[in-house]
């Protein structure tokens, strides 16, 4: 080793020792006489002096080195003369009094501080991402990622769990989203598909007497880049056989609750997780993936307004839509941008508008109040009575603001989702050391097609409830899957389900879905085949790794926790991909580009 200690591991105990350290400049001063300079490495930084009395050969070396420069020093541990230490540094009571050093590799001026964590546009961050990565924020989540992939091995190895790993080079994989297909050579005009997650290789796994899988699996997907989905992302797959719903469910409360008190222990868990049937969580939320950490739940106010002359209300109710709403505790005194911004919100969403409906707090109650105390456009149109009771469904009191939405049911729910987000962050409800995980279960198995086709609601192997099966004969709609999702501050981390396991039954579903015989035979005739030699019955899940991590850390997009991710636009700009190959490979590949017209 070019080193004897790493700069962060030194402290008190080393004083007199003799050490070799090796890293980077973070930080250099010269002081005329000294040059202090904080050597960086993995663990941490360190203070060295060069002081000329000690080694002047030293001294003039130091003068030479810059930023990001990578130096190798000899010398001893010494105390921080009094007065000097730096209690935010781990090391902060020590430093090194340098005896010999070499510059190993000179560094140009980097594009951005590596030693501060300022804001730096994020194509620069990622186009240098080799440097980015250098700084203590990105070190730091690199790590905690690893301790979670670590953890999950242990886990699942202590529970019996074997991790197999799947082929990247298969065929088209259903999660709803557009395959990456990968010319063959040896075939021409023919394609591999990448997987959008090993679903039928680990119900394979099953039907080959596996019964307990698990595998960190990257996933590809070709769909829009948001903050928690990036187009090649990893999964914690696993599937089990001779289950039922409960068993994975324990499972993963046990993972869960077990991983957030070994790695963080200083944050807060909700135990035991609550379980909410898709049908509620839409009601009380307008979302499938609430955010538990607070309340300020959605009230259906459709009823009390029916009667109402505001024309806002009308032309939704008149249109087949709701009007609901949720209550800001303690908001009514927000100023006319601040309601601006939240109307804002909400149109940018599509939603018509928001209604604002601020509760006076100087009317003392709610029987004190009067109409010309409620600043609303609203207030012209309603009655004090149907105030008040729009203030009672809602929970609010005087000093509350109602903000409420009307329009179609889906948009309605989607921007009060939003609108309850943004009030929950804005009131400090959202607290970063609170994980509140929920199993969401009862989905229903299909939802109809902008075309009018039933497409399954995840994928196309989720079983039915066993009560369910009949109606798939008469009203599908009605169907229940044994689907769950687990999720965690508003964040969808992870969803499965029991599968379909004889082929009698998943044929059934896979020509309610559309498919000619033909169709199925091509594309799912190997899993069929597989279901006709005693596939147990079976059942698994699948969590987003990155998702996971970005909650850990603390960070609000998947970006920050993945070494080398794509941009929003699906590019890769450090090595910048995708590019153009050269007519030869095309040619080895059978491929000719078309003329985009
Ligand atoms: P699903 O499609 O719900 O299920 O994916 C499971 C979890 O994977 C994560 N995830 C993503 N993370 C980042 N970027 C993406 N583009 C992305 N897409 C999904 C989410 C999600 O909850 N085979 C089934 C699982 C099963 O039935 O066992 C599946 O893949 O956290």
């Amino acid at each position: 080793m070019l080193k004897s200690h790493s700069c962060g591991e030194l402290n008190k105990n080393h004083i007199g020792a003799k050490v070799t350290l090796a890293g980077w400049v973070d930080r250099r001063r010269d002081h005329g006489g000294l040059i202090f300079i904080d050597l960086r490495d993995r663990e941490g930084i360190v203070q060295v002096v060069f002081n000329p009395e000690t080694s002047k050969q030293s001294h003039k070396i130091a003068s030479e080195m810059r930023s990001e420069y990578v130096v190798r020093v000899s010398g001893e541990v010494a105390p921080r003369p009094p007065g000097t230490e730096n209690p935010k540094l781990v090391t902060g009571e020590i430093e090194v009094i340098v005896q010999d050093t070499e510059i190993l590799n000179p560094s140009k001026t980097p594009p951005f501080y590596i030693s501060e964590d300022t804001e730096v546009e994020e194509s620069l961050r990622l186009r240098y991402r080799y440097l980015d990565l250098r700084r203590a924020r990105m070190r730091k989540n690199l790590l905690l990622r690893h301790q979670v992939v670590r953890f999950i091995r242990h886990f699942l190895d202590a529970k019996g769990f074997i991790e197999i790993e799947t082929p990247i080079l298969i065929k088209s994989t259903p999660e709803g989203a557009r395959d990456y297909l990968v010319p063959s050579r040896l075939y021409p005009g023919k394609f591999y598909a990448l997987p959008q997650s090993p679903q039928q290789l680990k119900q394979l796994l099953m039907v080959a007497g596996v019964e307990k899988y698990y595998q960190i699996a990257r996933c590809f997907r070709d769909e829009d880049t948001r903050a928690d989905r990036q187009p090649e992302f990893t999964q914690l797959d696993l599937e089990m056989s001779f289950i039922e719903e409960e068993d994975v469910l324990n499972l993963l409360e046990e993972l869960f609750t077990s991983m957030v008190e070994t790695i963080k222990p200083d944050c807060g868990l909700i135990k035991p997780f609550p379980w909410l049937t898709y049908a509620e969580a839409m009601e009380r939320y307008g979302t499938d993936k609430p955010d538990l950490r607070f309340g300020l739940e959605v009230k259906d106010l459709t009823d009390i307004v029916a009667q109402s002359d505001f024309s806002v209300f009308r032309s939704a109710l008149a249109g087949g839509g709701k009007v609901k709403g949720i209550c800001a505790p303690g908001c009514a005194g927000y100023s006319r941008s601040q309601l601006n911004e939240l109307n804002k919100l909400v149109q940018d969403l599509g939603a018509e508008g928001l209604v604002t409906m601020p509760l006076a707090a100087s009317a003392g109650s709610l029987d004190d109040l009067t109409l010309e105390m409620v600043r609303s456009v609203a207030a012209k149109f309603l009655t004090l009575d149907q105030v008040r009771e729009i203030a009672k469904r809602l929970g609010a009191d005087t000093g509350d603001l109602l903000l409420i939405i009307a329009g179609k049911s889906e948009l309605v729910d989607m921007a009060l989702d939003e609108l309850r987000r943004e009030m929950g962050h804005r009131l400090k409800l959202d607290d970063p050391h609170l994980f509140a995980f929920a199993f969401i279960v009862d989905f229903p198995l299909l939802k109809r097609s902008e075309e009018g086709l039933w497409e399954p609601m995840h994928h196309p192997f989720t079983a039915p409830r066993d009560e369910d099966v009949p109606l798939l004969d008469t009203t599908p709609e009605k169907v229940q899957a044994k689907h769950y999702d687990i999720i965690c501050n508003g964040c969808e981390i992870g969803g499965g389900s029991l599968r379909i396991y004889t082929a009698e039954l998943q044929r059934k579903i896979f020509k309610l879905l559309g498919y000619s015989d033909g169709e199925i035979k091509e594309r799912f005739g190997h899993l069929l085949k597989a279901f006709d030699y005693g596939a147990p019955p079976h059942g698994g899940v699948a969590l987003g790794i990155d998702r996971i991590v970005m909650l850990l850390a603390g960070e609000e997009t998947i970006r920050e926790v993945i070494a080398f991710p794509k941009t929003q636009e699906a590019a890769d700009l450090t090595f910048n991909a995708p590019s153009p190959v050269a007519e030869e490979q095309l040619a080895e590949l059978h491929l000719y580009l078309r003329e985009e017209r």
